[in-house]
């Protein structure tokens, strides 16, 4: 299976300064076949960044898009106009949970739409600090997960990446609010047996599974070890292009 590296860049750069980014970026990069890098910019910047990036190289990924295709939806961007665009699209962010207010419902139904339109949904699931706390990680893994997937047939299943991004690990500098590989190796093992349990077991291996929450170079090598662990969606690191290099190699080093 490849690696997947997925830089989110959140709400950060200009047009210009994410172009700026990519450009640097591809000419740096090696074609790494066995490594599917991915960047995420603002939607803003989607459109002209395709004009631009080589996609045997680097992979374009939205952060977030509309359910339905078209209509009286103000502000909205629906996947349909990221047909072709994108190849990818964060769905279902902490962010946008605790933030935006999305629930379940919405984000079933924009992975669906995301699928749809020929778009690999990045469904992100994890739970927030108190929710660990009180020993609920399981059961807020299996409904975010079941609930997200809801409007996901048996066919269309192998078009899904899942990131898992405990909240209470997301943009942290401190290393007790870092995820420990063992943590991470847990939880895994619940998504891929809740995925056992609605799929079946082939896809419960095949489904890609990431982690996010504060993925540095230091700490790459370690987190892609853990078993079950296909790659790291990885925000603030993402934005210092030498240190999302050195996670790529990282990745490109473990992977061989
Ligand atoms: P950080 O890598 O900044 O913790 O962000 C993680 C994340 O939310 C990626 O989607």
């Amino acid at each position: 299976m490849k690696t997947y590296i997925v830089g989110n860049w959140k709400l950060n750069f200009t047009v210009g300064e994410a172009s700026i980014y990519l450009h640097k970026l591809l000419k740096t990069l090696p074609n790494y076949r066995d490594i599917e890098v991915v960047v995420a910019p603002s939607t803003i910047a989607l459109q002209p960044l395709s004009l631009q990036v080589d996609r045997h190289k680097i992979k374009l990924s939205a952060q977030n898009g509309f359910y339905r295709d078209y209509g009286a939806f103000t502000g909205e961007v629906s996947f349909s106009q990221l047909r072709g665009i994108v190849d990818y699209s964060i769905i279902g962010h902490s962010e946008r949970r605790n933030i935006l207010g999305e629930d379940d419902k919405m984000i079933a139904k924009k992975v669906a739409a995301a699928i749809r339109n020929r778009i690999t949904p990045i469904l992100c699931i994890g739970e927030t600090e108190s929710e660990r706390a009180f020993g609920e990680t399981a059961d807020v893994i299996r409904d975010q997960l079941t609930g997200g997937l809801s409007e996901v047939s048996d066919d269309d299943i192998d078009k899904v990446i899942i990131a898992y991004e405990p909240v209470w690990a997301i943009s942290s500098t401190k290393a007790a609010k870092m995820a420990t590989p063992d943590e991470i190796a847990e939880v895994v093992k619940l998504i891929r047996k809740n995925l056992k349990d609605i799929y079946g077991a082939k896809v419960a291996e095949e489904v890609p599974v990431l982690f996010g929450g504060s993925v540095k170079p230091s700490n790459a090598g370690a987190y892609l070890t853990v078993p079950g662990v296909n790659g790291l969606l990885i925000g603030g690191a993402s934005l210092i292009l030498s240190e999302f290099t050195d996670i790529i190699e990282t990745a490109k080093r473990v992977s061989s």
